[in-house]
């Protein structure tokens, strides 16, 4: 997909077809309005009918109004004048998706932007893109009737940027390009299902994008590696599954920036079943998104590749199955990890904190500037915060409020919890350093307080993205977040240069 920015007015472009934003009672946008005097006032004309009021998100396809190049115009409902940004990318997203299921194959797309203030120049470059890659999202499925074609659609035009912004439009265009890319990528590996997506798969998903930049190094551990760092947690989860378990390292080295790396940490948790702690049949098999850290990792690693950003990265994927079986482990096993900690496994169902563990601990070698974990970890983190916010719980204050922030600016939310030693304090056992559960109080947050056990001296960060990275029930599939909040981070910290 190509995307540009217009300065001039939009009918000027040579396009397919122009989008236009149309107000409640068919006020026309400013955009708009300058396509209405191109075609001698037939669009105005056209909506005071009434046929097409401009409510939020409805399209209508129509053929060339009198004097313009474009051989279609889609108009698309943006609400009341007062447009924000998730009105803006609601309407864009249903612009996009309109266009998708036509022959049209270039567009240039004029609705009213949200005020600077709410969305600068820099950002509707970036917004646009991403927007436009979430509403071209095809679920990989395995269906296997004949497929729909692949949309025409290869190039499409934003604005209206007014000149002076037009430099910082385009780089924002080429920040949400990569990103957007990157959350598709993660989106096709958490939507496969566990008997194609295996460690094995990750590994080699991950081995493929050495090939594809030379910035990338991978490595990855086999079962015999794992054994000799003495990750006795992470082996411990796998013990029940046929499936070989890997420790992917996927390393980013720029040529210029920091040499201490930021380290993201991906919990790979092909199928989580619960093990001998088994899970309810209900919705179990939405647990095949339980690798969806890991696929955040790898797909944020493609999009600093792709960026060439100056700043060193690290991703770590521990991945493997969580299975029962006649070898698997018992709710009252006791295993030491790698940082030595014995850890008593009183429900083996809380296996996402024993394979991060072992992983934060391998984090340490690399001397990082900062680690940030990503997990599907506890379900009481959806409990508490819904679908909308990925919860950040960290040992360092600041770190936290960049996540937020940079949240925020992607329109990829996350909230912070507060991680306080009491939290911690719940995680005793009779028989080892550590108890691997805590009881239904505060679950988010003791799964969190686990994790900080292993992270003493580093600048760490945990996100629960249990709620967030995928939607359940009907319209099931991968969302994709929050690759946009961490390109947004990374981004800013190589900006910063510290
Ligand atoms: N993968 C699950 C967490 C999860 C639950 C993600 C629901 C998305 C939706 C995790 O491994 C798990 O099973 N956590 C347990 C922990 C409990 C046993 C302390 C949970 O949340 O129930
Ligand atoms: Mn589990
Ligand atoms: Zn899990």
């Amino acid at each position: 997909m190509q995307f540009e920015i217009f300065t001039s007015s939009p009918a000027r472009i040579t396009v397919d077809c122009l989008v236009v934003g149309v107000h409640d009672n068919g006020e026309l946008s400013a955009a708009a309005a300058s396509i209405d005097r191109q075609c001698n006032g037939a669009l105005g004309r056209f909506l005071k009918r009434g046929d097409f009021p401009g409510r939020l998100a409805e399209t209508l396809l129509l053929p060339a109004f009198p004097r313009l190049k474009a051989t279609r115009l889609l108009l698309v409902g943006q609400g009341g004048k007062e447009v924000s940004r998730r009105s803006w990318r609601r309407a864009l997203a249903a612009a996009v998706g309109a266009l998708s299921r036509t022959k049209v194959a270039s567009a240039a797309i004029a609705l009213t932007r949200p005020e600077p203030r709410a969305l600068d120049d820099y950002l509707f470059g970036r917004s646009a893109a991403e927007t436009a890659h979430g509403a071209l999202y095809r679920v990989n499925d395995l269906k296997s009737g004949t497929k729909a074609a692949a949309p025409a659609l290869s190039r499409l035009v934003f604005g209206p940027v007014r000149p002076s912004g037009a430099a910082a439009a385009r780089r924002g265009l080429v920040h949400g390009q990569a990103s957007g890319q990157g959350a598709r990528m993660m989106r096709d590996l958490a939507n496969l299902p566990g008997n194609v997506c295996t460690p094995s798969y990750l590994a080699e998903q991950s081995t493929a994008l050495a090939a594809r930049y030379p910035s990338i190094r991978v490595r990855v551990l086999e079962e015999a590696e794992i054994r000799a760092e003495k990750m006795g947690c992470f082996l411990a989860v796998t013990q029940g599954s046929d499936q070989p378990p890997k420790f992917i390292v996927i390393e980013y080295k720029a040529s210029r920036g920091p040499r201490a790396p930021i380290v993201l940490v991906g919990k790979g948790i092909t199928f989580d079943t619960g093990g001998i702690s088994l899970k309810d049949p209900g919705a179990m098999d939405e647990m095949k998104f339980d690798m969806s850290g890991a696929a955040a990792v790898i797909a944020t690693m493609s999009v600093v590749a792709e960026l060439g950003l100056p700043l060193n990265v690290v991703g770590l994927v521990p991945t493997c199955e969580n299975m029962p079986s006649g070898r698997a482990i018992k709710p009252g096993d006791i295993v030491t990890s790698a940082a030595g900690v014995t850890v008593e496994i009183l429900n083996t169902d809380a296996e996402g904190r024993l394979i991060l563990c072992d992983a934060l601990h391998y984090a340490r070698r690399f001397k990082p500037q900062a680690v940030v974990d990503l997990a599907t970890l506890t379900g009481a983190c959806v409990i508490a915060l819904g679908m909308h916010h990925t919860g950040v719980m960290a040992n360092d204050d600041a770190l936290a409020r960049e996540l937020v922030e940079s949240g925020l600016r992607a329109d990829d939310r996350a909230w912070q919890l507060p991680l306080t030693e009491e939290y911690g304090e719940q995680l005793k056992s009779n028989f080892a350093d550590l108890a691997n559960i805590a009881g239904r109080d505060g679950g988010a947050i003791t799964a969190g307080a686990f994790l900080g056990r292993f992270t003493k001296g580093l600048r760490w960060a945990h996100m629960d993205i249990a709620g967030s990275a995928y939607v359940g029930g009907g319209a099931k599939g991968s969302t994709g977040r929050p690759v946009a909040l961490l390109t947004d981070f990374l981004l800013r910290r190589a900006a910063s240069r510290r």
